[in-house]
């Protein structure tokens, strides 16, 4: 049904046209509810036996709170029931059991997403992957290791780290988010420079389809061409095309030897001298190039918890501008030698005006709690954060910071309003996050960036997302990214493998 609307949206003949649809939706309010059935007590007494009882089955308005709200707060739903399927065969079954009798269903792992798209826009049905945390093997000789969808990421990297290898994926959320989940995002994160997107990684996933089916694409081999590499599909997906129930991941070796740098510097431009001269200098070792700006760094430092102790790296030399630049590898002496010839070059060709380096130990972690502490200082400062998440060419990827402060500051909105525009993120990929804080909920500040910042990021060939995804934030926005002939193929696919429309509706496509 809402994919039959889709595809009529996505005939519109060109680009332009498809823009004029999303700009008149860009902002627009929740799409409305598609006619699927309510739940009812005959249904939560039939999915409970389906999912083993009373403790996979929620439905008492406390525990309902946690599946119906999202991380940032922006996002809430009205869910009365919600599933913990102990296995995949459950899950499939649960699925097939809300297929056959209207009902929606959305996927949940970790609930960190950052656009909606794990929490039920109305009452969609939760089925929670929290259940599927067992690391069930890690080859050491390959190094590929099959996990349930539930397993906590940073639980997985300890499971692996026994085995001197890592997840080659590595995020703020780490305590929280599941494998699943990352790869229903195709999350990005601090390493992506290194180690590249999970599209490389996975080597192989058992879903669960809107049908019943319990798809088992479990390949471990690392090299496999036969045939479509169906896997895909569901990276990225977010949860409407199958519930991902188990993945098989190609683990990295674990670096024996992490150094990192902080270094400040004036201006954007001399930024883009450092990245090019740090792939320059520090080649294969480079496993991370993060961006702070100023403006982020305060609100780290000025809304950590008080237990948290972070300083300024550089006190005495404030500047505009600073990149965390993380070095791994295996052989100390040779890594830190690197780093050092790096910042000698910054340093003497003008381009750092101060540094720290950090080699292991709380040091390097104070360092990455900075970066890695930007988000939640921003979601505890007031209202819920405007979040954009955008490739953008790198000559020109500060200016959206610029560009955004000095139409909202045109509009009254700055700092003496209480409104912080700030600009971090994974430099090294070209991924800008840019993130707007104010004091209160002002709808206005919503509707001077929006559309704005979609046509911006667009008529520079950017991406208007670049790792979290599109969520219900961004469904009605993919036009400013993508052909109107490719909206319409995904519309077919999705048509193909949830012809109901179970599976997280109203998130990534356009809905009626
Ligand atoms: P959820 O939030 O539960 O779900 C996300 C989406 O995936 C939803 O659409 C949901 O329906 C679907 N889904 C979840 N599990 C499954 C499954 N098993 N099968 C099918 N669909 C499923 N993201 C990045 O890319 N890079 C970052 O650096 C990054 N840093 C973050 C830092 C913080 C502090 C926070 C709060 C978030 C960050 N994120 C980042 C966003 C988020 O953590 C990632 O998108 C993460 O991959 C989501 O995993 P999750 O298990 O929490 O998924
Ligand atoms: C990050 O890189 O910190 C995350 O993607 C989260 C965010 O954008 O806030
Ligand atoms: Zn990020």
């Amino acid at each position: 049904m809402a994919a039959a609307a889709l595809l009529s949206v996505a005939r519109q003949p060109s680009r332009t046209a498809l823009f004029a649809f999303t700009r008149s939706l860009g902002t627009a309010p929740t799409p409305p509810r598609h006619s699927f059935d309510k739940i009812s007590a005959q249904h939560i007494s039939a999915l409970k036996q389906i999912v083993g009882g009373d403790a996979n089955c929620f439905t008492d308005a406390t525990s309902l709170a946690a599946y119906n709200a999202d991380w940032t707060g922006r996002y809430r739903g009205s869910s009365q029931l919600a599933l913990r399927p102990p296995t995949p065969r459950a899950v499939a079954d649960a699925l097939k059991y809300c297929t056959q009798h209207g009902l929606a269903v959305v996927p949940q792992g970790g609930n960190t997403g950052l656009v909606g798209g794990g929490v039920p826009v109305y009452d969609e049905v939760v089925i929670s992957t929290a259940a599927l945390n067992a690391v069930e093997s890690v080859d050491a000789d390959s190094g590929c290791v099959v996990a349930g969808a539930g397993v906590v990421l940073q639980a997985l990297d300890e499971e692996l780290a026994k085995h001197n290898l890592m997840v080659p994926l590595d995020l703020g959320a780490k305590g929280s988010c599941h494998i699943g989940g990352n790869v229903s995002t195709n999350a990005g994160g601090l390493r992506y420079l290194r180690y590249g997107s999970l599209h490389g990684s996975v080597l192989g996933l058992e879903v669960a389809l809107a049908d019943g089916t319990l798809l088992d694409l479990l390949s471990t081999c690392r090299k496999d061409n036969t045939g479509y590499d169906l896997k895909q599909l569901f990276i990225g997906a977010e949860g409407t095309l199958g519930i991902v129930t188990r993945v098989a991941l190609q683990a990295a070796p674990r670096p024996s030897s992490v150094q990192a740098a902080w270094i400040g510097i004036q201006t954007f431009e001399d930024v883009r001298r450092a990245l090019r001269l740090a792939r320059r200098h520090l080649g294969e070792t480079l496993s991370a190039f993060e961006f702070v700006d100023r403006a982020s760094l305060d609100v780290v430092l000025e809304g950590q918890h008080a237990s948290m102790r972070l300083h300024d790296p550089l006190p005495d030399n404030p500047t505009p501008f600073h990149a965390l630049v993380e070095v791994s590898g295996s052989n100390e002496a040779h890594d830190t030698e690197k780093l050092e010839h790096f910042l000698e070059a910054a340093s003497e060709e003008g381009i750092a005006v101060d540094g720290t380096v950090a080699s292991g130990g709380r040091q390097l972690a104070e360092l990455w709690a900075i970066r890695e502490g930007i988000s939640e200082a921003l979601a505890r400062r007031g209202a819920p954060v405007y979040k954009y998440d955008v490739s953008i060419p790198l000559s020109c990827w500060y200016d959206i910071v610029t560009d955004m402060r000095a139409r909202l500051s045109e509009a009254g909105y700055n700092d003496s309003s209480g409104v912080r525009v700030v600009g971090y993120g994974h430099m090294g990929d070209a991924n800008m996050h840019l993130n707007i804080s104010s004091l209160e909920v002002d709808d206005r500040i919503g509707n001077l960036i929006e559309p704005w910042v979609y046509e911006w990021v667009s008529s520079r060939g950017g991406s208007i997302s670049a790792e979290h995804g599109l969520g219900q934030m961004k469904a009605s926005a993919i036009g400013y990214s993508k052909h109107p002939e490719a909206v319409r193929l995904m519309a077919q696919i999705k048509d193909v493998l949830d012809p109901s429309g179970t599976l997280n509706p109203y998130k990534v496509l356009p809905s009626s």
